[in-house]
């Protein structure tokens, strides 16, 4: 960043710490709140979980459908100008959110939309948003979403919720389970220590 240039101009002073701080925060409670919604699905869909432990290739595939059902991330606009939409007319100055997740749930889109397939052939979901504004960082989260649930997977394969009612959730433009006990078999425990 400190040595690129665009169209002659370089990012210096406030501009540069500005885009160092939106690429720290913008891949904090992303990751960690797609991966919270990962493992709870895994830790209640047993189905799922034991077919990605005997067929690990499916995790980069899975990881996908995590995404698209689990969407973490709504964010806003302000509009410009009056935007038509449908019926409705938006005003200018107005915020207004983009609700991927919802869109990632479109039944024309996506066939059982509602449901997590997680060999989901076609799966062209906008989880890291669209447009000239698209997740920068979505290799990379792709590549951290995958190697934690190969990892954990390799180690503990099986596990449970400790208790459905403990689960809480962290809610606004970055949502997803803050807190999920899980429990799992003695012998993982004892190999572990
Ligand atoms: C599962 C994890 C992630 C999800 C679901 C996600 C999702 C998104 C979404 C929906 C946007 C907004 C696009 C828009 O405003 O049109 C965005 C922007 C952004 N993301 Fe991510 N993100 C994730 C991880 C990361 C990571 C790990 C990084 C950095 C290491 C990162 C860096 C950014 C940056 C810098 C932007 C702003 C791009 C721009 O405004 O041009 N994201 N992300």
């Amino acid at each position: 960043m400190m040595n690129s240039e665009v169209d002659g101009d370089r990012l210096e002073g406030y501009d540069l710490i500005a885009v160092l701080m939106l690429v720290l925060i913008a891949g904090l409670d992303t990751t960690w709140n797609a991966l919270s919604s990962a493992m709870l699905h895994l830790a209640t869909h047993p189905e799922d979980r034991r077919r990605l432990v005997a067929e690990p290739a499916l995790i980069p595939t899975a990881v996908e459908e995590l995404l698209r059902f689990y969407a973490p991330v709504v964010l806003t606009r302000e509009t410009t100008k009056d935007v038509q939409l449908g019926d409705t007319t938006i005003p200018a100055g107005e915020l207004v959110l983009l609700n991927w997740a919802a869109a990632n749930r479109d039944p024309e889109m996506f066939p059982d939309a509602d449901k997590v397939i997680i060999d989901r052939a076609e799966n062209r979901h906008i989880a890291f948003g669209t447009g000239i504004h698209r997740c920068l960082g979505s290799s990379i989260a792709r590549l951290e979403l995958k190697i934690a649930i190969e990892e954990w997977l390799g180690v503990i394969p099986e596990f449970e919720l400790d208790d459905p009612e403990s689960v809480t959730y962290s809610t606004g433009h970055i949502w997803g389970p803050r807190v999920v006990d899980v429990v799992y078999p003695a012998t993982v425990a004892a190999a572990r220590s």
